[in-house]
């Protein structure tokens, strides 16, 4: 279960969309019901009734805040437990839990830990700015066709800049490259990922600074004196062909400056040009780094590679938990 990507905090969705009714999300292979309980916090239950294995997805979340399956009408809350079985009051009813899975909601994303346990050992790494009153957020939600590894090795790419987006983010660096230039990018660990710089020798340094958050977010910082803008990027994998991109920009000033939103289309831009040459990628995933050459300036994607070869890859989570207990009641 979650193959190749358990055991993990990733956002899966945004906090907007999910409504009163259920709504499924696909992350790493696995469906995901989604839905509020009564109080409005969310649940998130494997997409597969245990009755007869529908989705649950497609069924109505009641009064008191379950999730009742579309078929037989079973009733599960959001701990998986069942509730109510109907024309079956003598039912064994703690044999027949839906997987539940944590779910937290936090910096207007819904966030999804990628294994059916009861206590997961860590929390979501939410970038301070979503959930910091003093910026303005913008949320884009994207979908490439591409292998989320390759789209976030991207975003851990300096050296693409002045190619794909020679107009764009990469024109500073274009303007001053020439073809005797020499870069050096640095990595270092942080308790979160890791903190990677890109130096052009010669150049006056360029103050950029990118965040790699595991297993999937990345934080550009960008460098305007006196104020605080960000664009963070989140590669959430849907299956082996299809990446969910959200892109947030943050920024701690223009607020109801509308030539400001100009950054924001400026940010789906760059996605956009993006998109195009990553999904062009083969093989799909990034495969071992002795598959491929690479130089110096590959040390920020090659050392995202090693973590998901060391930690992610074979990774996977185990899908039947054990019995919860349930109460009698
Ligand atoms: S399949 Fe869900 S209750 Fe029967
Ligand atoms: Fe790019």
């Amino acid at each position: 279960m979650f193959s190749g990507f358990a055991n993990v905090w990733t956002p899966v969705e945004l906090s907007r969309n999910l409504k009163k009714a259920p709504m499924q999300v696909t992350v790493a292979g696995e469906k995901v019901a989604l839905f509020r309980d009564a109080k409005g916090a969310p649940a998130a239950l494997i997409d597969r009734c245990p009755h007869r294995g529908v989705a649950l997805s497609l069924g109505k979340v009641t009064a008191d805040g379950c999730l009742s399956c579309p078929f037989h009408g079973w009733e599960f809350d959001a701990q998986g437990k069942c509730g109510h079985v109907p024309f079956n009051p003598d039912a064994k009813r703690e044999r027949l839990f839906a997987t539940a899975l944590p779910v937290r909601e936090r910096g207007g994303f819904i966030w999804l830990y990628t294994a059916p346990v009861e206590q997961p050992p860590s929390e979501p790494v939410v970038p301070e700015a979503f959930e910091d009153p003093a910026f303005v957020v913008q949320r884009i939600d994207l979908r490439w066709n591409a292998h989320w590894t390759r789209a976030m090795e991207n975003m851990l790419d300096s050296p693409h800049l002045p190619f794909v987006h020679r107009k764009t983010i990469g024109f500073p660096i274009r303007r001053r490259m020439t073809r005797e230039s020499k870069a050096v990018v640095t990595y270092e660990e942080t308790a979160t990922g890791g903190r990677l710089g890109f130096e052009l020798e010669g150049a006056p340094r360029q103050g950029a600074l990118l965040e790699f958050n595991k297993p999937n977010g990345m934080v550009l910082h960008i460098p305007i004196p006196g104020k605080r803008m960000r664009i963070h990027v989140h590669c959430v994998p849907v299956d082996d062909g299809h990446t969910r991109m959200f892109l947030t920009g943050t920024r701690d000033f223009g607020r109801f400056n509308p030539f400001v939103r100009m950054f924001d289309e400026v940010n789906r831009l760059i996605a956009y040009e993006d998109k195009a040459i990553v999904e062009s990628s083969s093989p799909a995933e990034v495969p071992p780094a002795s598959q491929e050459v690479s130089v110096p300036t590959d040390r920020g994607t090659l050392q995202f590679r090693k973590y998901y070869y060391e930690v992610l890859k074979d990774s996977s989570a185990d899908p039947k938990p054990k019995l919860r207990r349930v109460d009698a009641a």
